[in-house]
């Protein structure tokens, strides 16, 4: 029997892995949940036999697995695309509390003086768990906007959070050297509760995602020291496997915004570009824009146009209306591809996915590096509700907060057509001289009706 489940964990471990690797690609993506799903499917049926259930806890364990996998079935059909953080910031704190909760089951069965294998990731689990419950919920709360999401901060707030890590460290490590547990947990995990609120509290809403990854990352490490605490190899393995992937996302988005990831999490970044944004819109510059059927006329007899997606595309669900407008212009012989940047939208692959579902080919989606030689010889650049990943600012002005961030070569197309609603600017609140530069038209409106004023234009040109 303990062969069999070594055996299936190991499966599941191999699922997990190949889950893993398959959605390293937007082809891939969807099979590689179904991997990873069927490896947990494998975990869960291996693990029943090791539990010895009274016949109540046989009951009450299916009513909790009914209504969790219920909530998360229709949790995860109804949230809409523009949602997906926060419910992965949700769904990532449960499991993060659960880890926690975990090892104080575990600490309140071995009672006083437990082995130090026991409670070493006892304790380190209770911790990073709560952190991470704690954090979660806030980035929940900003995300949903249940409070405000800009950065909340105060004079000091830095040193009182670094007082609460220091506070939790020795505490832990009284609680390490006296070993008299049971209940000398509840102030520390009262503390870690308290701490994961205040580091996501000053955190400005959009960096939200670079957060949730890093505690998608501690409540790997929270599942991983649980696993030891139970002696339990499945879950041992998963919880690295969340712990290394989740840091290597964290570093993979700090990059590529351009910002380590100390500025992403202490430097308050909604506030920085309120004054940025008021000067901006102080300058008074004035822009071109132009009407659907000139620009329709310019598209329709373009050769080569690329589409380059942004936020303001997931905001107005304005995916199968470029797919529409790249489908109309195909046919007239144009050769039409999207660029995408890593950290277009508000989540990793927000892009891919959008246009995935609107069954845009992949090949037709380009990474930045594939794709940025080709706007020199782009006819137009149509920019779909981007801003921040186009802005030249990002290589021309030092000390613009998005100074470094590699950008889309959209400034070196002939033709610019900048769509979005207004001169408001994107997530990093600073002005956008491409919309000011001599070959750039604005063309206003949601991204939705302008797309679909675009399609009618072309098929009339
Ligand atoms: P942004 O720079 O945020 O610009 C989006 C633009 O879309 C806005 O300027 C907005 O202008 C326009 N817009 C909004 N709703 C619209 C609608 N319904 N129709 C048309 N336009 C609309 O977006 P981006 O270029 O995709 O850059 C992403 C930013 O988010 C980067 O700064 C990145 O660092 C940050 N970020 C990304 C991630 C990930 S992982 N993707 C995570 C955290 C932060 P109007 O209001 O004038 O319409």
């Amino acid at each position: 029997m303990t062969v069999a489940i070594t055996l299936a964990y190991l499966l599941a471990a191999v699922l997990f892995i190949l889950g893993l690797k398959q959605l390293s690609s937007p082809k891939g993506a969807r099979n590689g949940n179904f991997t990873a799903a069927a490896g947990m499917v494998v975990a869960l049926g291996a693990t029943v036999p090791l539990l010895h259930f009274t016949s109540a806890g046989l009951i009450i364990t299916g009513i909790g697995i009914a209504i969790g996998g219920l909530v998360g079935t229709v949790g995860a059909r109804m949230v809409r695309m523009t949602a997906i953080p926060q419910m992965v910031a949700l769904f990532n704190g449960v499991g993060g509390g659960a880890a926690a909760l975990v090892a104080v089951a575990e600490l309140l069965k071995f009672g006083v003086h437990p082995q130090f294998a026991v409670l070493f990731p006892s304790v380190f689990s209770i911790v990073i768990g709560s952190i991470s419950f704690a954090g979660s919920a806030v980035a929940f709360a900003k995300l949903q906007e249940l409070m405000t999401g800009t950065p909340i901060t105060y004079p000091g707030q830095q040193i009182v959070n670094g007082v609460l890590a220091a506070a939790i460290v020795g505490l832990a490590i009284a609680i390490l050297a006296l070993a008299s547990v049971p209940l000398t947990f509840l102030p520390l995990m009262v503390l870690a509760l308290i701490l994961g609120v205040a580091f996501v509290l000053p955190i400005g809403g959009a960096d939200m995602p670079v957060v949730i990854s890093v505690l998608n990352a501690c409540t790997g490490l929270a599942v991983a020291a649980s696993g030891f605490t139970l002696n339990n190899f499945a879950l041992i393995v998963a919880g690295t496997l969340v712990g290394a992937s989740g840091s290597l996302l964290t570093k993979l988005m700090s990059d590529a915004m351009g910002r380590s990831l100390g500025n992403v999490l202490f430097g308050a970044f909604g506030q920085a570009h309120t004054a940025a944004t008021a000067a901006a819109g102080a300058q008074g510059r004035s822009v071109r824009s132009a009407s659907a059927e000139d620009l329709g006329t310019l598209l329709a007899y373009s050769q080569r146009v690329i589409i380059v997606p942004g936020y303001g595309l997931a905001v107005a669900q304005a995916q199968h209306a470029a797919r529409e407008l790249a489908d109309v212009l195909e046919k007239r012989g144009v050769d039409v591809e999207y660029a995408i940047h890593p950290v277009a939208g508000r989540m990793p692959g927000h892009m891919n996915v959008l246009l995935a579902e609107a069954n845009v080919p992949y090949e037709q989606l380009k990474e930045m590096d594939q794709v940025n030689d080709d706007f020199k010889n782009a006819d137009v650049a149509l920019i779909v509700g981007a801003n921040d990943v186009v802005n030249p600012a990002a290589r021309n002005t030092p000390g613009s907060p998005i100074y470094g961030m590699p950008i889309l070569n959209a400034d070196q197309a002939k033709n610019i057509i900048f769509m979005k609603r207004s001169m408001r600017p994107g997530f990093a609140g600073i002005d956008n001289d491409l919309m000011f530069g001599p070959n750039t038209v604005m063309f206003f409106g949601d991204a939705k009706d302008s797309l679909t004023k675009l399609v009618s234009a072309v098929k009339a040109a």
